[in-house]
């Protein structure tokens, strides 16, 4: 087992990784404390993988089931887990578990953070999106018709229980889904690892241990230091949403749930990049890296034709990074080093996204 730390004082808390972990009874016992717990999960991680937390856990665990599906994060959504916590009488000293992707995560976490103004959750991701980025962190929340998690909080869990061998269950396509965001670390943040990434990405690609374990790691390590560094985005964590602007209007401008947000961040990445070239930010050469690292990981590298340059734009500005009236972008500078800024040439842009890909 690998324990990466989130160091935030007397909120800081342990990410433990390693194959198994569901049924780690000592590991959880510790982590709960004799509280009460409920899980939080949805019926098709339930189907696969819910029968052996309840087994680690002990029948006195409550559980909630949810529809599965990112059209399902929402506010309703979370009404269900407030009504489960309700009729069980749930107090602010007990414990939620939110077992499933990023979309469990996010609704558990932001139902527990409004819960009685909030009690503790843990994290027990079960895709490679959850697993590398959104359990980490604290983001939590639910979508709005109008924008995607336009409705949530801050709210950091109480623990990261990380269980790689959950993915064996996880289709290739959601899988692959998450790569994009392990590659975006590299763009952002680690050279050292985009190379890794580059040569390792067909060992990821077939789950092979090792690999996939190293993957987990580092992006934990990455997005731990980001986080301690500056939890509530004012400044480097917003790097961490490097082809989410593109991303989030994709997912939006398409309805929630069409694509994959890992497919629309992988877009975003390659659209982000290209722009960074024509903007003379990025070599050429660093540039096509990233598209062709994405392409291998058989991601989309750009927006669907169905959303014109005009609609994307629409839905960028509406884009919680948005600051003051005018859109931030974040951008990549090299391979390993990117900046978020407002000041780009916005005809330039415009011009990118009626044009389409470079080559
Ligand atoms: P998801 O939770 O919808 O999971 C994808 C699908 O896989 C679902 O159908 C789910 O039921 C199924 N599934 C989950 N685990 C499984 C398993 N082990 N075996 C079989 N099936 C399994 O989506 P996701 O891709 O995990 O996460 C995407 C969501 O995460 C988006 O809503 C995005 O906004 C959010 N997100 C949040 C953060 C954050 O910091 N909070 C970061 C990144 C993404
Ligand atoms: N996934 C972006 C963040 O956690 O800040």
């Amino acid at each position: 087992m690998k324990t990466v730390t989130v160091p935030l004082g007397a909120r800081s808390y342990s990410i433990f990784i390693g194959d198994g972990m569901l049924g780690d009874r000592q590991c959880w016992r510790d982590i709960i404390a004799g509280r009460r717990t409920m899980i939080v999960t949805d019926e098709i991680v339930a189907e696969h993988h819910l029968g052996r937390l309840t087994a680690t856990l002990g029948d006195d665990c409550a559980t909630c089931v949810l529809a599965a599906g990112e059209s399902r994060k929402t506010l309703a959504t979370a009404g269900e887990v407030w009504n489960r916590l309700m009729e069980a009488r749930f107090a602010r000293d007990d414990v939620l578990i939110a077992l499933g992707g990023g979309v469990v995560g996010d609704i558990a976490g932001f139902a527990a953070a409004c819960y009685q103004r909030g009690i503790a959750c843990i994290q027990a991701p079960t895709t490679l999106i959850a697993q590398v980025d959104s359990a980490v962190g604290g983001k939590t929340g639910v979508n709005h018709p109008l924008g995607k998690n336009m409705i949530g909080a801050f709210h950091q869990p109480a623990a990261v229980v990380a269980d790689p061998g959950t993915l064996a269950t996880l289709p290739d396509t959601e899988y692959r889904a998450g790569l994009a965001e392990v590659i975006k670390y590299g763009v952002i943040l680690d050279a050292d690892f985009f190379a890794w990434l580059e040569a390792n990405i067909d060992a990821l690609l077939e789950q092979e241990h090792d690999a996939l374990a190293h993957a987990i790691a580092r992006s934990c390590e990455i997005k731990a230091a980001i986080v301690a560094a500056d939890e509530h985005e004012q400044g480097q964590r917003a790097l961490l949403n490097l082809g989410h602007t593109f991303g989030h209007a994709i997912e939006t401008g398409l309805g929630h749930g069409r694509w994959r947000h890992g497919e629309a961040v992988a877009a975003g990445m390659v659209m982000a990049a290209d722009f960074a070239r024509r903007l003379g930010w990025l070599k050429h050469d660093d540039a096509r890296r990233v598209r062709d690292l994405v392409v291998r990981t058989a991601l989309p590298d750009w927006a669907p034709a169905e959303l014109d340059a005009e609609r994307l734009l629409t839905l960028m500005a509406s884009d919680k990074k948005v600051r003051g009236g005018r859109l931030r972008l974040v951008l990549p500078r090299a391979i390993g080093r990117a900046e978020a800024t407002a000041d780009f040439d916005h005809e330039l842009l415009r011009r990118m996204l009626k044009e389409g890909p470079a080559e």
